[in-house]
């Protein structure tokens, strides 16, 4: 009888503690937390968080007046992995049953991102989904980038939608700057303001904002595109 009584308490306890857990004790987690060690191969078959799911919400959602640690719209922050996590009620493998999937596929509860912004492409979605369906873990590949390829649509511009599009395109691009295709990102790479941020010049705003620089790898890429001419290949 004993026993019993003593697993109840302990199970009653560590119920409240999670319960609390879920309220407190991510206040502690860092704002820019460590990255994960990176594997040294990118699977195909797996999608991983670093490369491609945070750099996503980071620059649809997380922006100020949003899902920024600051706004926190709804309680919602989108700024990095424990936040999005917790806040965003991610059910790891069940992406059906978690919010974040939710707003973004429309089902059941209002959509995201709110009119006026671009509603995710079928693609994007599908990365989120299959994130979370994967078990939502903390993941990273570096598989090597190589800066001497910089085509604009293979290399350029995935990776400018992937880190800026989501705050620099809809009805009001940040700083009124659009990067939203080749027209307008050539535009940014004519007036150096392109190569100026990303590169975090003295002199322009250090893009993206709020976020990891992109690797010293990605910073040549778009280098050496502007400096053969930012063509449209
Ligand atoms: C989270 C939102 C956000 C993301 C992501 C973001 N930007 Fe910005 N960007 C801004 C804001 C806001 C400004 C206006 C200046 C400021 O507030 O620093 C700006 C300004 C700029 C400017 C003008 C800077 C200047 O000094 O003239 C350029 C160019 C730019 N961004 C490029 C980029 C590029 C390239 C990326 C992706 C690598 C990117 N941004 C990602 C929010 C963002």
């Amino acid at each position: 009888m004993k026993r019993i009584f003593l697993s109840l308490a302990i199970g009653i306890t560590a119920l409240v503690t999670i319960q609390c857990k879920h309220e407190t004790d991510f206040t502690d987690f860092p704002v820019n937390p460590e990255l994960p060690i990176p594997s040294a191969t990118c699977s195909d078959d797996t999608v991983y968080f670093v490369n491609s799911v945070l750099p996503l919400l980071k620059s649809s959602c997380a922006m100020q007046g949003c899902h920024d640690m600051g706004t926190a719209e709804h309680g919602i922050i989108l700024t990095d992995y424990y936040r999005i996590k917790i806040t965003g009620r991610v059910k790891p493998g069940s992406s059906g049953n978690s919010l974040l999937y939710k707003v973004l596929s429309r089902n059941g509860e209002s959509g995201m991102p709110p009119s006026g912004y671009p509603e995710f492409s079928a693609e994007q979605k599908a990365i989120v989904a299959k994130w979370i369906d994967q078990g939502a873990i903390y993941n990273y590949c570096s598989e090597a980038c190589n800066p001497d390829n910089f085509a604009f649509s293979a290399d350029i511009f995935p990776l400018i939608s992937a880190n800026c599009k989501g705050c620099h395109s809809g009805n009001d691009p940040s700083g009124g700057v659009r990067l939203e295709n080749y027209t307008t990102i050539k535009a940014a790479a004519d007036n150096n303001s392109l190569y100026g941020s990303v590169a975090w010049l003295s002199g322009y705003s250090p893009m993206p904002k709020d976020g990891f620089r992109l690797t010293d790898c990605n910073i040549t890429q778009i280098k050496n595109w502007i400096d053969n001419g930012a063509p449209n290949n």
